[in-house]
């Protein structure tokens, strides 16, 4: 199978992998899981609370080389974003921007619901309205 440059570069070079301080506010923590593969992603965000954009995003995946790439690219796309934006980042957008097979889209769905389920996170954490829907698995 032949993969995309791009996908091989986030795959071997992954951006913003690490942890941000789960005990700060600003931060929300999605930990996510996919039932086809048991792989795990943990996408983290830090929100400034006066703007509500974002100003850093870090991730870990336990998992295959596309949810990697998935999750790296997610978090580059997250920086500077508020978080309306950030919800709707969808998969297909991770899907087209790698070039991911087929076989490998739900890959794509981990990151998506990471990052919702780090929003909803940082919502819940700080006492506002939970616009963050993260999709049953
Ligand atoms: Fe594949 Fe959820 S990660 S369906
Ligand atoms: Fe498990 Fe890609 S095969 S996330």
């Amino acid at each position: 199978m032949a993969y995309s440059e791009k996908l091989l570069d986030h795959f071997k070079h992954p951006r913003n992998v690490g942890t941000l301080n789960k005990e700060d506010k600003g931060v929300g923590t999605g930990l996510v899981g996919a039932p086809e593969c048991g792989d795990v992603m943990r996408l983290q965000i830090q929100v400034d609370p006066v703007t509500q954009r974002i100003t850093d995003a870090k991730f870990k995946t336990f998992g295959c080389g596309s949810a990697i790439a998935s999750s790296s690219l997610a978090t580059e796309w997250l920086k500077g974003k508020s978080v309306d934006e950030a919800l709707a980042i969808d998969n297909m957008a991770i899907v087209e921007e790698l070039a991911l097979p087929p076989v490998k889209i739900h890959c794509s769905v981990l990151a998506e619901d990471a990052i919702k389920s780090a929003i909803k996170d940082y919502q819940e954490k700080n006492g506002l309205e939970v616009t963050a829907t993260v999709a049953a698995h």
